[in-house]
């Protein structure tokens, strides 16, 4: 079970401090969140920022790219430090190769899929991916609420897995509290992207802390 506190709900005039903040809260990865301005309504960071941030950090770089044109900035995302990238299915005809890139680059491969977008666009792709991302909010601000029509998307993944004996990562993204990770645990996810949740407490130690136990009870009473 990996809980991946994304930074977007950090501040982001200092960064490295808040990837600090991260590492010492005793989890090993990192969401960064990337836009575009095009793909969502909202714009982040580049490749330069993750590439300054890489010597102060050992964490996973977990880049989840929600952009139109993730092919120009998959070569120095991966140069920067990136250690997975994600890209979104809605790029259809373009994902097979995106994923090929990513592979090519040695980095891990993911793949997202957004709340209005069918589960089964994914399928053809999962023997390909180290990570399927299915966004529990429409992509684009942190801080909104859970949509819980996503959550038979992750018992639909985590069941194809099964039959397919594939091992890829299953993350859920958007409006994760505690709650809802408990929620998205029992339908199978192993990975959590929790930003306001997280940050939003006093302590991120302690609420990293409490979300990994508590979706580490679900897992484990889930799997007897
Ligand atoms: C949403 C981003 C998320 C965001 C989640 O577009 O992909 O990673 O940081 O934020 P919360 O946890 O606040 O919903
Ligand atoms: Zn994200």
């Amino acid at each position: 079970m990996v809980i991946a506190p994304s930074i977007l709900a950090g501040d982001f005039s200092k960064f490295a401090r808040e990837l600090k903040r991260v590492e010492k809260s005793g989890t090993d990865w990192v969401h960064l969140d990337v836009m575009d301005g095009h793909f969502v309504p909202n714009l982040t960071f580049g490749p330069q920022v993750v590439a300054n941030a890489r010597p102060h950090s050992d964490l996973f770089f977990d880049t989840h790219l929600m952009c139109s044109k993730p092919e120009i900035l998959l070569e120095p995302f991966a140069k920067a430090g990136s250690d997975l990238i994600t890209v979104h299915v809605e790029l259809e005809d373009q994902v097979a190769s995106l994923l090929w890139k990513i592979r090519s680059l040695e980095k891990q491969v993911g793949l997202a899929v957004n709340p209005p977008t069918a589960i089964e666009k994914v399928k053809p792709y999962l023997e390909k991916i180290d990570l399927l991302l299915v966004m529990t909010v429409n992509p684009g601000f942190g801080g909104q609420s859970f949509i819980e029509e996503c959550v038979p998307k992750i018992q639909q993944v985590y069941q194809w897995r099964e039959e397919l004996g594939l091992d890829f990562r299953i993350e859920v993204d958007g409006g994760v509290n505690q709650q809802t990770a408990a929620e998205c645990a029992r339908a199978g996810a192993d990975t959590f992207v929790a930003g306001s949740a997280l940050f939003g407490q006093r302590s991120l130690t302690r609420a990293v802390k409490k979300m990994h136990k508590t979706v580490t009870q679900v897992s484990e009473g889930y799997q007897k």
